[in-house]
């Protein structure tokens, strides 16, 4: 019997991690130096000096992870190569070491039935090619080209879908816009620059999986609404650009073949530049199709004119400290009728219906999947030596009924991956953020199923949502 909590069949039920945040042995098997070994090592850079160095030990215990995964029935299992494992200076041959885990990381998913989806630049960057330019410079396209072909002659349709990037907003504008990451620049005109070879190195990625492979190819976006704080037209007008810089830099390229004028307007200061980076063909490059997108969605936001806060004050939202505008011109707002996760993170789940169908309506009819979505909750071990994650099932049961909404409205949604299978590695929030079904005891390595676990692991067996508690 289908109901309206059931999913199609063949739903892909999945959890996601990557590299850096769960695999620790960043000195083993010849991996070489990442931008994100570098700024975790310098100080000031994460919360409490925190760095991967060891994370969940996940190359030493990827049996047992794997292992892990088969008891919660996973469908389909999301990772990523680490790009320093494969060339540990970004360039030239490969390292037999590197190889060697990944073939057996994805053979030993497909061993238990899941299907390995392998994102190829989860934010990893040699830092060799960070100390020559990283992503502002045009050559890091050729070279992740010359990456691309190593994992694809290594693993080609071994891997069940192949996701060619993940969250080049966060690694253009956290990375080099503001700095709040690894290689962590500050400087918009950077970011501008980083954003154009990120979606080239796409495309020139994608280019090599389609000689080498017969498997599904995409990308991942990070994509939410910015929203108005009402419908005058300044807080419109914030809230677009605010779009404008999350979604449709993005989008727009990838499915639309240009960058949005207004946004090119924003990078003023550095038009010239990008004039200069985006050479003759590389727009058709870039909206090249592709066989799917992946979403991650993890918040929407409420957007103000700075000259507008006292009337968004009383219409409830809360307004920052401060209330300066950003660069932009806008104020983020909240809302205090909602509640948050231990990230601060305000929780819509409707946000997440909005998103997949706007993408669908605007941009493309191609299969999405929600490659990441979860929450970061204040766990612990109880006394009992159980994790009991109320507020992470409600989290989940929310958004995956959300999901399930945009199906209902037509999207075309194959699938759902949970961030995270483990606990690990926050970036910039180090180990303070616990996203995990799993909870990771970081001394020992030690892992302990949470209470989201079984919940998920029902609602995979059974292919349906439980009622809502
Ligand atoms: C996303 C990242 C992922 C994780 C989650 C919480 O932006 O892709 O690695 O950090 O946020």
């Amino acid at each position: 019997m289908t109901t309206e909590r059931s999913f199609p069949e063949g739903f892909l039920w999945g959890a996601a991690t990557a590299a850096y945040q769960v695999e620790g042995a960043v000195t083993e098997g010849g991996r070489g130096v990442s931008i994100w070994d570098t700024f975790s090592h310098t100080p000031g850079r994460t919360f409490n000096g925190d760095n991967g160095d060891v994370a969940c030990q996940h190359y030493k215990y990827v049996e047992e992870d794997l292992d892990l995964m088969k008891r919660l029935g996973l469908r389909a299992y999301r990772f990523s190569i680490a790009w320093p494992r494969l060339q540990p200076d970004g360039k030239g041959p490969a390292n037999q070491a590197g190889l060697d885990f990944y073939r057996r990381l994805v053979a030993g998913v497909r061993q238990r039935g899941m299907l390995p989806v392998a994102t190829l630049y989860h934010w990893d960057l040699p830092q060799a090619l960070e100390d020559v330019g990283g992503w502002t410079v045009r050559d890091t396209c050729d070279r992740f080209a010359e990456y691309t072909q190593i994992a694809a002659d290594a693993l080609a349709d071994d891997v069940g879908m192949w996701i060619t990037l993940n969250e080049p907003w966060c690694s253009a504008w956290l990375g080099y816009g503001i700095g709040a990451h690894a290689p962590g620049h500050a400087d918009p005109a950077m970011a501008v620059l980083a954003t154009h070879h990120l979606l080239l190195a796409h495309a020139r990625g994608t280019e090599v999986l389609r000689r080498s492979t017969r498997v599904p190819v995409g990308i991942t976006l990070n994509l939410g609404g910015r929203i108005p704080a009402s419908d005058h037209e300044l807080d419109v007008a914030a809230a677009w650009r605010e779009d404008g810089l999350f979604n449709r830099l993005y989008l727009d390229p990838l499915f639309k073949g240009k960058y949005p004028e207004d946004m090119l307007q924003f990078a003023a200061a550095s038009r010239a530049a990008f004039d200069d980076a985006v050479e003759p063909g590389d727009l058709a490059a870039i909206g090249q199709p592709v066989d799917f997108l992946g979403v991650n969605y993890y918040n929407t936001i409420v957007v103000a004119d700075p000259g507008r806060l006292p009337e968004a004050r009383q219409a409830g939202f809360s307004v920052p400290p401060g209330g300066q505008a950003s660069a932009l011109g806008t104020v983020i707002v909240g809302r205090p009728a909602l509640e948050r996760t231990a990230a601060n993170w305000e929780i819509d789940s409707g946000g997440l219906t909005d998103i997949l169908v706007r993408v669908a309506d605007e941009y493309t009819k191609i299969p999405l999947y929600v490659t990441e979505n979860g929450a970061a909750e204040d766990d612990y071990v109880g006394p009992d030596a159980v994790v009991h994650d109320p507020a992470r099932i409600r989290y989940l049961q929310q958004h995956i009924q959300a999901a399930k909404n945009a199906i209902d409205r037509g999207v075309d949604l194959r699938g759902y991956f949970v961030w995270s299978l483990l606990d690990n590695f926050e970036w910039a929030e180090g180990y303070s953020l616990r996203f995990g079904l799993v909870w990771v005891d970081y001394p020992t390595g030690k892992r302990t199923a949470k209470d989201s676990y079984g919940w998920y692991r029902e609602l995979i067996a059974t292919n349906e949502l439980p009622a809502p508690a």
